[in-house]
């Protein structure tokens, strides 16, 4: 076996990225709004309402434009997607999905990622990157966006928006955390209302949007369903109560694209911009804002002062991260080709992607060491899934089907690929090194399959399971999935592999979880390989693992259950969906109703192996409602430190390899009904064979807090908190308490 060459530093270009960051946000909400009010001295009505106003669909380049007013410096704003890439623009990198981010659980990789998108979307005079995504949060393990966003629990998913928007912001764009709020499902997104307690609302879904408040989010996009029946966004209770009230949003909201319903009525609830500009009523391109608001305004029904607002919302948002400071000039067009008129990809871009796709790889099951692969003789790739679509990597419009390897899903939160490597290519580049046979039989055909397998040592099978938004159908899926099996019949190529005897490895590339049952079934299959949708370096990372360059160190950031049926929540074709679920989805569900899954929340193996010891809580807060005042994110004391929980992992294997420690806290009985254990801290170290780290935790308020609807306030309960540290939701390696 070739012998392992392991690396455990991150390469030094991520460093730099991060290290060379612009200096960034440069001024406060304040001085931001300073700026905006003199602006907004000068700004004729005509010229404010054009501000807050899209110029239609395919009006301007970007897929979003306002109108640009002449009497201040201040530009057409172009509003691009999205969370992954710069959409319709080429080249550009495209990155890992949100979903694989969140699979890494690395703090600096997800903030280098937002570093360097931004940096794109700037480069190409993007001033609203529409991302990063914390809804869908993921309550429906089959709903097609959730892989936009990094996971279904709202702690990491949170930390994960944080990381996402300063680095964003740093490099000088706008981020948009979207979509706000409960847009859970892609069936009926237009109509449909979703209908949770306040608790849910807080302890769940809003929860990743304080982190984006609290890491000063320039704007957030409303979403299209209703909430308790009305419009998300003209929804005074979600937009000006909850948003810009309890969390002290100062940016601007935006509408997603047609989702605004009304002139007065979302002018009145806090909506600041509407977007593209055009609305679903006849004629097609009449519109509910401009010379319509201007109107409104005029006969009374809206506030001048709210005008004011939103105007002063949009311009200090620009302010804030330093667009007044020689912004470049908007560089494609989404409908013409996207072709750019600079090049703003970079080497560093390209190996960034790698790293995290790389890193997010999760590594479900290795019987008897069968990774890594070594030198093997010969081995057979098999499945559509190695390689990239014959007719080309981007021949399907917004990634909207599933032929050759998944990288992305489908919808408006992808991007062109530059180029696709996939993982046919990888593995060639390889074998070209150490003589390996590669066999092949690349369609989804089992006797293929099975003859391939037969000529060759090991078998790798690739197989798939692919979602998106739902104004693309993909061989029967409505941007939701109808279920959760491999596509393409998956199970029956495995099962045809594996029924050689040919030692068969099973890669996945999947938007979310699929049940795995039938392929652990088969005796032969001794791997799995969970690889998400990696982006355009995706053979690259994934033979950086296989071959064992690198120990996999990524973690499930959702359960994988063993049926569909045990997540207890699906979409609905109803036109209500009442969240009965409440607090507990994915894991929360599984510990609080005793379901086994079959690969936990945070679960993933490595190379080598991991010892935990010597657990210290060190908490110290008073029980009792938050009391300090509304700032940006929230009350002052939300986020303040209550202690930190510390513990050491040290490396027990015989190569280099990234655990990522996790600690989980129970609530005390005086809280009301609480999921078993909640995710409130994760660290990722890496390890040379030997060597032990230091894990330290550090908690907040909000980490001790339920939100207590009597008072409507967050309440640290009074009790003891029981405190697991370990290697996934389920792997606890370490427990304690603290009392408060
Ligand atoms: C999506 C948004 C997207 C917008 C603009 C909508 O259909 O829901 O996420 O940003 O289109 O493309």
């Amino acid at each position: 076996m070739r012998p392992l060459r392991l690396h455990s530093a991150a390469p030094i270009s991520i460093s730099v990225l991060l290290a060379s960051l612009a200096a960034g946000q440069v001024i406060t909400w304040d001085e931001a709004y300073a700026r905006a009010a003199s602006d907004l001295a000068v700004l004729s009505q005509d010229e404010k309402v054009g501000i807050v106003t899209g110029v239609t669909w395919e009006g301007g380049p970007c897929v979003g434009n306002t109108y640009e007013p002449t009497s201040i410096p201040y530009p057409s704003l172009c509003l691009q997607d999205g969370p992954l890439s710069v959409r319709f623009a080429n080249p550009v990198t495209v990155f890992p999905a949100g979903i694989n981010a969140g699979a890494t659980w690395d703090r600096e990789l997800i903030r280098a990622r937002g570093v360097a998108m931004g940096a794109e979307s700037v480069g190409l005079g993007v001033h609203v990157q529409l991302g990063p995504v914390a809804g869908a949060l993921g309550k429906i393990p089959s709903a097609g966006r959730n892989w936009e966003g990094f996971s279904n629990d709202p702690y990491l998913a949170g930390v994960a928006m944080a990381e996402a928007i300063e680095g964003m912001q740093s490099s000088g764009v706008q981020a948009c955390a979207k979509h706000y709020l409960l847009n859970e499902q892609e069936v009926n997104r237009n109509t449909i209302s979703s209908d949770p307690d306040d608790r849910t609302i807080h302890e769940l879904y809003l929860w990743p949007f304080y982190d984006a408040v609290h890491a000063n989010v320039a704007s957030v996009m409303c979403s299209y369903n209703k909430i308790n029946g009305t419009w998300a966004c003209e929804h005074d209770a979600l937009l000006n109560g909850l948003l810009k009230g309890e969390l002290g949003f100062k940016g601007h909201v935006l509408s997603d694209w047609n989702a605004q319903h009304s002139t007065v009525q979302s002018a009145n609830t806090g909506l600041d911009m509407t977007m593209p500009g055009s609305d679903f009523n006849t004629p097609r391109g009449s519109i509910f804002w401009g010379e319509n608001l201007a109107l409104a305004i005029a006969n009374g029904s809206v506030p001048q002062a709210r005008l004011d607002d939103m105007v002063t919302r949009i311009l200090a948002a620009w302010y804030l991260v330093g667009q007044d400071q020689g912004h470049p000039e908007v560089a494609f067009s989404s409908w013409d080709s996207g072709a750019a008129s600079v090049d703003v990809t970079t080497p560093e871009h390209a190996e960034l992607a790698r790293t995290i796709a790389r890193d997010s790889i999760v590594l479900l099951k290795n019987s008897n060491a069968s990774l890594p692969l070594g030198t093997p003789g010969s081995l057979a790739v098999i499945g559509s899934d190695a390689i990239v679509n014959p007719a080309g990597a981007n021949a399907c419009t917004d990634r909207g089907c599933n032929t050759g390897t998944l990288a992305q899903g489908w919808g408006s939160g992808t991007a062109e690929y530059p180029y696709l490597i996939a993982p046919l290519d990888a593995i060639q580049e390889i074998a070209a090194t150490t003589g390996t046979t590669i066999v092949t039989s690349t369609t989804d055909d089992p006797a293929a399959g099975a003859a391939a397998a037969a000529a060759a040592e090991t078998a790798l099978v690739f197989i798939t399971a692919d979602s998106g938004e739902g104004y693309i159908t993909v061989e029967g899926h409505p941007g939701d999935r109808n279920n959760l099996d491999p596509w393409h019949n998956g199970n029956a190529l495995v099962q045809a592999v594996a029924a050689t005897n040919t030692p068969t490895i099973v890669v996945v590339h999947s938007v979310g979880p699929i049940t795995l049952e039938t392929i652990l079934a088969q005796p032969n299959v001794v791997a799995i390989v969970w690889a998400g949708i990696p982006g355009q370096e995706s053979g690259h990372a994934l033979t950086d693992i296989l071959f064992g360059a690198y120990a996999p160190s990524g973690k499930l950031p959702y359960t994988i259950g063993k049926s569909e049926a045990d997540y207890g929540a699906d979409w609905t074709e109803s036109q209500t969906d009442p969240f009965t679920e409440g607090l507990f989805i994915d894991y929360r569900h599984f510990d609080y109703y005793a379901i086994e899954p079959r690969y936990e929340f945070g679960f993933g193996l490595s190379y080598t192996t991991f010892n935990y010891s010597a657990l210290a809580p060190a908490i110290s807060a008073t029980p009792g409602p938050t009391t300090g005042e509304t700032v940006v994110g929230g009350p002052a004391d939300l986020f303040a430190a209550v202690g930190t929980v510390t513990a050491y992992v040290s490396n027990t294997g015989a190569v280099s390899g990234a655990e990522v420690a996790q600690l989980y806290i129970g609530f005390p009985d005086s809280a009301p009904p609480t999921p078993p254990k909640q995710l409130r801290g994760f660290e990722k170290l890496s390890l040379e064979p030997g060597q032990t780290g230091t894990v330290t935790f550090q908690l907040t308020r909000r980490d001790i807090s339920y939100w207590d609807v009597g008072v409507q306030k967050w309440v640290v309960p009074a009790g003891t908190f029981e405190v697991f540290v370990g290697a996934s939701s389920r792997d606890v390696r370490l427990t304690g308490s603290f009392t408060v």
